[in-house]
């Protein structure tokens, strides 16, 4: 990945909406195939891929699938078959769903895609898996999201490099936003919190699960499951999980007003491009709770961009409408 991400001020927005300066931690240019969360977990499952000699991987996503399009790009890198189980779970009726934004892309980087509806997934899993052990290939699986034990590490790192940024420029880092859905993102961060005893509150903001308690679970087992794996690490603060479930609107996949709202904003006044499933919900929650009070008590506030805008024009029907 390309790292350093960059630690930038969103001064116009701030201004817009008064309260805390909004810093924006740019994981948006990872680097990889336009960027994104996923590439700080690939680092780390790709070289467990390239570990176990695999030749081919499989992965697991919506059709519109950031973490599917990240993995198609590190595979064409690495020179490594690449198949993506897309589940069709999202009821966005317009063609451009299909067709464009992460589908375009995946099929440019040489996926082999596999698009079956949700209930088909374990078939559709189930006969890949027996198809390459026949064939005698190496497979590498990574679950949906990229957030394994190790994927999730990406964002225990993320969390040492933006403290360091942070304490280098003088910023606040009590209050970090950011989209969370397959949980390693936050499973990492939180693990990271613990892990370097650092003082700061890390808030999810749901954009997947219709019961958020679904999610803290999941963040919770997989920070514990972390600290498990590596017993030479010690947890110096007990793990801190906070989700925010008002942001998610009809659902996963499904834009909300706020959203878009918010996405348009960030264009217009910073130049920077966010998305309809995830980091435009949480750039949308995290405008909604400056304009709730909710943030007053603080100086800064961080946003990490997970990126996503490779699927803009996937939705290209919730800007016109
Ligand atoms: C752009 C974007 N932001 C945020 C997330 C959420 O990250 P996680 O699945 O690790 O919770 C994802 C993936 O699901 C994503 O693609």
């Amino acid at each position: 990945m390309h790292g350093p991400t960059p630690l930038e001020p969103m001064d116009r927005l701030s201004e817009e909406i008064g309260g805390p300066r909004i810093w924006l931690k740019r994981d948006d240019c990872t680097g990889l195939a336009t960027g994104g969360n996923k590439t700080r977990k690939l680092e780390f499952l790709m070289a467990e891929a390239i570990e176990q000699n695999a030749d081919t991987v499989v992965t697991y996503g919506a059709v519109q699938s950031n973490h599917a399009r990240q993995t198609a790009a590190a595979c064409a890198k690495l020179g490594l078959s690449c198949h993506l189980v897309l589940s069709e779970r999202v009821r966005w009726p317009h063609p451009s769903y299909v067709r464009q934004g992460n589908v375009q892309l995946d099929k440019l980087f040489g996926a082999h895609l596999h698009i079956c509806p949700v209930d088909d997934v374990a078939t559709q899993r189930a006969r890949l898996l027996q198809r390459f052990a026949d064939a005698g290939r190496q497979v590498f699986e990574i679950p949906a999201g990229g957030s394994s034990l190790r994927g999730a590490l990406g964002y225990s790192q993320c969390l040492q490099e933006l403290v360091s940024q942070c304490d280098a420029q003088g910023i606040a880092h009590d209050m970090i936003v950011h989209a969370s859905a397959s949980a390693g993102t936050q499973a990492g961060l939180v693990f990271g919190r613990s892990l370097l005893d650092v003082d700061c509150h890390i808030l999810g903001i749901n954009v997947f699960h219709p019961d958020p308690q679904t999610l803290k679970g999941r963040i919770r087992q997989l920070a514990e499951d972390m600290f498990n794996a590596w017993p030479a690490v010690t947890a110096l603060q007990p793990l801190q999980i906070d989700v925010n479930h008002a942001y998610l609107g009809d659902g996963y996949g499904l834009p909300t007003q706020a959203c878009i709202e918010a996405i348009t904003m960030a264009a217009q006044l910073e130049g920077v491009l966010f998305d309809p499933v995830y980091s435009g919900k949480a750039l949308a929650a995290m405008i909604d709770q400056i304009n709730l009070g909710n943030f007053s008590h603080l100086n800064d506030v961080v946003l990490v961009h997970t990126g996503g805008s490779a699927s803009l024009s996937a939705y290209v029907d919730a800007f016109e409408a």
